[in-house]
């Protein structure tokens, strides 16, 4: 059987077993550890990344699978074969560019990449989930002729979204509502058709256990699986429940960040602004363990973009203040600065193995909930919506009870 045609159950059961035999591999952060738990286990693997060009980094960075140097030790095939899910094709011509005016143009694409996938049987009810300004409410409600309903619980969002629907005269109401809430329940029937793009973690999830009683159609492209309030994930399905127990596979809401973590690239300053952080937390990392004198990784809070100090000095000066740490008055900055950058390029090729790890661990949350909607009932197709170069958050269910 190819890879695309491979049945859900089939694929989530083995992506469950190959999470779990490797989870002491893809969870720990090259970044937090000095030496990594898995190092004695696979001899050879950390040299060989660390061996790596700044070419071939980039490269198995973009596409973790190809040809990887990774194959001598890790399942590098059957995690290729496991995350090769079907494009979904288009049942109709995306809604005209001049629709998207006030969207941003990647994020009109994806609507219209969306939409164009999206099945609405004649009369169903449509709401959009977690709408925001309701561009997609919008672009349904044009595109099908029909009444559409946006949920969204801030003010200024529906209200701008009003505005926005009534100059392009679409039948759009945005109901300030949280959907977290019971009475969010009252928007929803047998007959309605949900759709959310982009629903974050417990959003999505509480779309899902309601439709699952009173909808009649979902399509969703789930986002940030990690933002949920359970510190530790609790599948959605009962299959996903059983199969992880017996399988030994736990995942924390830290662990879920993973299946987020590749992002469309950015443009080349915000890069090197990230490098620099990045390296300078490694070099107060390294700081910070000789001044305590105890060789153990000590979390410090991110900072808002354009919060980042001047200087080197001055970054650890904040972070020490941020735990409560005396500096010693005279330190070598430069030398613990050049020490963060010789460890953050170590950490970049350590983070490899992550990667690899990336793709099946979102296409193991997107499963459970496809056999979440089943147990409810409905048909359920899981693919890809659009390309990964336009959002990387690609992964489209579309169910029907
Ligand atoms: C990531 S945005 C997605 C917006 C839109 N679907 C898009 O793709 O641009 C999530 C939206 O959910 C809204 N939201 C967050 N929590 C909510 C809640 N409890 N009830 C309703 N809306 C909520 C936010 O205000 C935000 O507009």
């Amino acid at each position: 059987m190819n890879a695309v045609s491979l049945p859900p159950i089939e694929r989530f059961a083995r992506l469950t077993a190959l999470l779990a035999e490797w989870q002491a591999v893809w969870r720990p952060l090259p970044f937090q550890h000095r030496h990594l738990p898995w190092e004695a286990h696979l001899p050879g693997l950390a040299e060989a990344l660390l061996a790596l060009d700044e070419e071939a980094v980039a490269r198995w960075q973009d596409a973790p699978f190809a040809a990887s140097p990774l194959a001598a030790w890790l399942p590098v095939d059957e995690l290729a074969t496991l995350v090769n899910l079907p494009a979904l094709p288009a049942d109709r011509d995306e809604p005209p560019g001049a629709w998207g005016e006030h969207i941003g143009g990647r994020k009109w694409q994806q609507i219209a990449a969306f939409v164009a996938r999206t099945r609405v049987h004649p009369g169903e009810p449509l709401v959009e989930w977690c709408a925001g300004k309701g561009h997609l409410a919008r672009t349904l409600a044009r595109v099908h002729d029909r009444a559409t309903i946006g949920l969204e619980w801030q003010a200024s969002l529906c209200q701008a979204g009003a505005g926005l629907a009534e100059r392009q005269g679409a039948a759009v109401t945005l109901a300030q509502q949280d959907v977290m809430v019971d009475e969010a329940t009252h928007w929803l029937d047998d007959e309605t058709h949900v759709a959310a793009l982009h629903a974050c973690g417990d959003l999505h999830a509480r779309l899902i256990e309601l439709a699952a009683e009173h909808a009649g159609a979902v399509t969703l492209a789930p986002c940030c699986y990690h933002r949920t309030a359970a510190q530790r994930y609790r599948p959605l399905s009962q299959h996903g429940r059983r199969l992880a127990a017996e399988q030994g596979l736990t995942l924390a809401r830290d662990d879920l960040a993973l299946a987020v973590q590749e992002t469309v690239t950015a443009p080349r300053g915000d890069r090197r602004r990230r490098e620099q952080a990045n390296a300078w937390r490694l070099g107060f990392d390294r700081l910070q363990r000789e001044v305590r004198g105890v060789d153990a990784y000590l979390p410090v809070p991110s900072l808002a973009y354009g919060r980042l100090p001047e200087t080197f000095a001055g970054f650890c000066r904040w972070a020490a203040a941020q735990k409560g740490l005396d500096l010693p008055a005279h330190l070598d900055w430069s030398a613990f600065e050049r020490a963060g950058r010789r460890r953050l390029v170590e950490v970049t090729r350590l983070e490899l193995v992550r990667h690899l790890f990336r793709r099946p661990l979102e296409v193991w949350l997107a499963l459970d909930r496809l056999l979440r909607l089943e147990e409810a009932g409905f048909s359920v197709e899981l693919g890809t919506f659009c390309a990964r170069e336009l959002t990387p958050r690609n992964l489209l269910l579309r169910a029907r009870s």
